[in-house]
């Protein structure tokens, strides 16, 4: 039986980058025998202006449906003003919740190619192989109650709330112990126990889990140390497992030391490996519509699908194969361009990515 991809370019360059990502996998259907049934569908920005709501029923039940999701990125300065529930990050958190996507893994690799594309020195990211795993469907982006309200003395207040229960903090550090276990065997559990409770419940939970994997080194770190080892020598990190917020910011962090946030993909999956598949950027309203996007997050987040959601490890790595040889061949978009390479648009990085498959 073949299985379903659901499509969503969302906004932005998020159409852009799709358009590539699309014909990446027309390709593996064509030419390597992938068999896979692709349907395309609305969500953020793009979802509210035709049918008023970021998440139309429709995608939901279509993103329930398949066996994976690919999607470009939502929001832009349009939608700006909008009320918090119709904005286009509602549409991506709305997926994520609705479909139990609590295991984010974002991984940080630095393409040798690329070493002079980041801001730091190539000694400290030169091997960069980390893998940021993030909770993904609480924590204070969900926790309730949540919302601004007008104190008596007519001033506002705003409030979120941060909340963890143990068994959402016991399966996301089995996510990442499971993963460590296939690579370096150490996990850091990024938390700020030192004062927010919730977090010292996140450690104790950390450290019980840690017990049923002996085989894994675990270490904590507060959550403003974890930003500075980052930048100052990140490969000390193997693993590192954190909340919804924290990891928001720390995989922000860590794409930068790859050179660019265009180059990384991700995975969101749910208890049985289903998965939503995207890029770590966002939608880049302010170079939208300009050709000049770089495709390949989202064409490495076809890889991460086709390993975590499709089982089919070999055509994952046909694809990586390619985009190292676009790479090696030094095509660049603007956000990787560096010396002596050469610079091309958002199409012909993903016709490049075409022809080395
Ligand atoms: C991300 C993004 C989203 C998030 C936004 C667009 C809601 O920053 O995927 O990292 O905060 O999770
Ligand atoms: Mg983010």
């Amino acid at each position: 039986m073949s299985k379903k991809i659901l499509i969503l370019p969302g906004d932005g360059i998020g159409q852009e980058i799709m358009a590539e990502a699309v014909k990446v996998l027309n390709c593996l259907q064509h030419d390597h025998g992938l068999v896979v049934e692709l349907n395309e569908a609305l969500v953020g920005g793009t979802a509210y202006d035709e049918t008023g709501s970021p998440l139309p029923e429709a995608t939901l039940d279509l993103a329930r449906e398949a066996d994976a999701v690919l999607l470009g990125a939502v929001g832009g300065v349009k939608w700006e003003s909008l009320d918090y529930s119709v904005r286009p990050e509602r549409g991506l958190l709305g997926l994520r919740k609705e479909l139990g996507l609590f295991a984010n893994l974002r991984p940080a690799i630095l393409y040798p190619q690329l070493a002079d594309a980041s801001t730091l020195k190539p000694e400290v990211v030169s091997g960069l192989d980390i893998m940021i795993v993030r909770e993904l469907t609480g924590g204070i982006y969900f926790g309730q109650p949540r919302g601004v309200k007008e104190l008596e003395s007519g001033e506002k207040e705003g409030f979120n709330t941060l909340v963890y229960r143990e068994s959402e903090v016991d399966r996301i550090v089995r996510v990442a112990m499971d993963i460590a276990m296939k690579r370096n065997k150490s996990v850091c559990s990024v938390d700020k126990a030192n004062v927010l409770e919730v977090t010292e419940l996140w450690r104790d939970v950390a450290i019980k889990v840690g017990g049923d994997y002996p085989d894994v080194e675990l270490s904590h770190m507060y959550v403003d140390n974890a930003a500075m080892q980052l930048v100052k020598w990140p490969k000390q990190f193997d693993v590192m497992v954190t909340t919804n917020m924290f990891g928001d910011i720390l995989s922000d962090c860590a794409a930068m030391l790859t050179g660019s946030i265009g180059m990384l993909p991700s995975a969101s999956l749910d208890e049985n490996g289903k998965g939503m598949y995207e890029p770590i950027h966002g939608s880049a309203p302010d170079i939208a519509g300009k050709g000049v996007a770089n495709p390949l997050a989202t064409i490495l987040s076809i890889a991460m699908m086709l390993r975590y959601s499709l089982d089919e490890p070999a055509m994952a790595e046909r694809i990586e194969r390619a985009v190292d040889k676009v790479l090696d061949d030094g095509l660049r978009t603007q956000d990787i361009m560096s010396d002596g390479c050469k610079e091309v648009g958002t199409v012909e990085m993903g016709d490049a990515v075409v022809a080395a498959l």
